[in-house]
């Protein structure tokens, strides 16, 4: 099901909405986050109905996709401060229920840690994701295993390449990160992906209108059966 918006402010408008929606209901709700340029209007419009309405996240818990191996948490392009900026530290969730992997330590112990507090807490109600120009989704490079699991994950230079931006001047994004695996993501109950720009239509395209594909990892969620697309106008360029 697709969602298409004029804008990327109107984009985010409705993922709010719609999360806020989600946890008012269950307010225990489990929550997978993503982060991405995609995000930073959604995390500010969610704390802006969070505020206003007295949204609560304090019974919810939540598991973000991915962290980069080797970046302590306060590093300024790590995915943690990326998290505790845009959304974490404006909000009531607990700090002890609001998890990324664990990635500047012992990378392949993390990652079954990982998978093992996601269901615990009784796995992901709602999975937000965004989406790589590639169709990367989580660090899930072309060639990802439908069936992979949270695992440590080599970056393509192109990914590389998009994120060096996030970085103090001079720095590279590391060559590896944690990501939750395509099967984990397909066992979330419900997920949200999300695209804005010109710049998604053709991997929103190729996701979508070709058969599911290992090249390209976002079209596994054509394998599931409670995924809405909120994009823009010019996300949604190629679907037509
Ligand atoms: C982020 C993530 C990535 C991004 C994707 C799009 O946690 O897992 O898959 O969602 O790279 O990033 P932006 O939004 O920066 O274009």
């Amino acid at each position: 099901q697709f969602q298409v918006f004029v804008s990327p402010e109107a984009v985010a408008e409705a993922v709010a909405a719609h999360i806020a929606e989600v946890v008012r209901a269950r307010p225990e709700t489990v929550l997978g986050l993503a982060t991405g340029k995609t995000f930073v209007p959604i995390y500010e419009a969610l704390v802006r109905v969070s505020v206003e309405t007295g949204l609560s996240f304090a019974e919810a818990s939540s598991f973000n996709l991915d962290e980069y191996v080797g970046l302590a948490p306060n590093h300024p392009a790590s995915f943690r401060r990326y998290m505790e900026e845009n959304f974490f530290r404006h909000v009531d969730l607990p700090a002890e229920r609001a998890l990324l992997p664990e990635a500047d330590g012992d990378a392949a112990a993390a990652c079954l840690a990982y998978e093992a507090a996601i269901v615990a807490r009784g796995g992901i109600d709602v999975q937000l994701l965004g989406i790589g120009r590639n169709g990367h989704i989580g660090f899930n490079e072309p060639g990802s295993a439908f069936d992979g699991r949270t695992q440590v994950a080599k970056l393509t230079p192109s990914t590389i390449a998009a994120n060096t931006s996030d970085f103090p001047p001079g720095e590279v994004p590391p060559p590896e990160a944690i990501t939750m695996g395509i099967g984990t993501i397909l066992e979330a109950r419900e997920i949200v992906l999300v695209a804005t720009g010109a710049g998604k239509a053709e991997a929103l395209a190729r996701a979508f209108l070709a058969p599911p594909d290992e090249t390209c990892p976002a079209s596994a969620l054509q394998r599931h059966g409670h995924v809405t697309v909120f994009c823009d106008e010019a996300a949604f360029a190629g679907m037509g």
